[in-house]
């Protein structure tokens, strides 16, 4: 059995999971470790000691609880330093028509890579997609076929190199090997999504504590990966403005009474609360604390939306809708509201495709940890992450695949 290890570095909480991949390639589940996330904020560290203490803590439990001593992990990464990019290009393989041999895909990505080289970015994926060969468009994997010229589209996807390095480093610290990096919404995406969703065209939402992480799918592959800076903490923050509540009142109110959209509300429906420094409660109106939580979704809706328009791409192209995770998928009406904003359909993205301790993992909340583990089994997309091993390979595309599976193997 291998053993594949991953932290979610979250702004709210820090998830460890720890699973055994069997002889199938199944995934079981056999440690989870949770802590209260300190010193992390937005995806940056803030304070090192003490962020790495939460991260061990977490860990720690998961190690416990599986037996097992862990080195190596799969991290996250995520913040408002995440962009990406579409490069194409063009290789002329031979003259004359010959076999396409995975060497010629790696070096497409290469050169692609090299031109989304940017200062003060580091790139952490290069997805290929979208191969033309010769005049014939719509290949999916052009090794083995007969061509002499082949084009490729490759995502690319991007983060600051200051955030990167210190997460690095506050992994480090706490006791662990960050042996891969993953951007949020891919892992996110790979716990929640359905292969035919990603044919036929999704927008991943992991609205998370300070974050919103995303990525829309178009026939399979992702076009445009992003965050904004908004989540489930502003929508607190809001209602602890708006009502004249502490944070933690705010946080009740949200959880137990609030809804994302105004019409869901019936008419006449209240609520108790405590505002700041009274001893007595008052009685609101339901329909303004959703008023107050709408307005904010809205604002995180548009922000997206506006970034996919920015990059080229539509919305409406994603006919399989919208998938909403992270916690703030927990929010009573966040479907409904969704569905009327974008007028798509909507479903919550629980994280799936893994064996045991299943009730404690199916929730949204662990969506991005649950992710990590699966690119650790299969780490496509982040060829290039390890640049020694892409640039040092003889052994093409998926030598380099197998080459990881290898390294993990030995590191984990
Ligand atoms: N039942 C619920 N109703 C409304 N909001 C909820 C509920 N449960 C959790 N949340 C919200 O979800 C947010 C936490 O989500 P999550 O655990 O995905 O964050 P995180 O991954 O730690 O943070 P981030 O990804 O932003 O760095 C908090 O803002 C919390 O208030
Ligand atoms: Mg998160």
């Amino acid at each position: 059995m291998r053993t594949v290890a991953s932290i979610d570095i979250g702004t709210d909480k820090i998830v460890a999971l720890i699973g055994e991949v069997d002889t199938y390639g199944d995934v079981h589940i056999v440690g989870i470790g949770e802590s209260k996330s300190r010193g992390i904020d937005k995806g940056s560290v803030t304070r090192l000691e003490v962020a790495a203490r939460a991260i061990s803590t977490a860990m720690r439990e998961a190690e416990e609880m599986s037996g097992q001593k862990i080195s190596g992990v799969v991290i996250n990464v995520s913040g408002s330093s995440i962009r990406s990019q579409n490069e194409r290009d063009t290789i002329n393989v031979s003259s004359n028509p010959v076999e396409v041999e995975e060497e010629h895909i790696v070096k497409l990505i290469e050169r692609s890579t090299n031109r989304g080289k940017e200062d003060g970015y580091e790139i952490i994926h290069a997805i290929p997609r979208k191969f033309v060969l010769d005049d014939q468009e719509g290949i999916e994997d052009p090794v083995g076929l007969i061509g002499s010229k082949l084009t490729a589209q490759v995502h690319i996807i991007k983060v600051g190199t200051t955030l990167n390095r210190n997460l690095e480093k506050v992994v480090s610290y706490a006791g662990y090997q960050p042996v891969r990096k993953v951007v949020s919404a891919l892992a996110s995406a790979k716990a929640v999504l359905k292969e035919e969703e990603k044919d036929d065209g999704v927008l991943l939402m992991d609205i998370g504590a300070a974050l919103t992480d995303f990525v829309l799918f178009i026939e399979g592959y992702p076009v445009i990966t992003g965050c904004i800076t908004l989540g489930g903490n502003n929508i607190t923050k809001d209602i602890s403005f708006f009502m004249k509540v502490d944070n933690e009142e705010a946080e009740r109110i949200k959880r137990e009474s609030g809804v994302a959209l105004v019409d869901l509300v019936k008419e006449g429906d209240v609520l108790k609360i405590k505002p700041r420094g009274e001893t007595r409660e008052v009685t609101i109106e339901r329909k303004h604390l959703a008023e107050v939580i709408q307005i904010r979704l809205e604002e995180i809706m548009e922000k997206i939306i506006a970034k996919i328009e920015e990059a080229g791409f539509k919305l409406d192209s994603a006919n399989a809708g919208v998938v909403i995770t992270g916690g703030t998928a927990n929010l009573q009406g966040i479907k409904e509201f969704v569905e009327r904003f974008t007028d798509l359909p909507v479903r919550i993205g629980v994280p799936e495709g893994l064996i045991g301790l299943k009730e404690r993992i199916e929730d949204p909340r662990y969506a991005t940890a649950v992710g990590l583990l699966k690119f650790g089994i299969t780490p496509e997309g982040t060829v290039l992450e390890q640049k020694s091993s892409a640039s040092n390979s003889r052994g093409g595309f998926r030598g380099i695949i197998k080459k990881l599976s290898d390294f993990f193997r030995e590191i984990l």
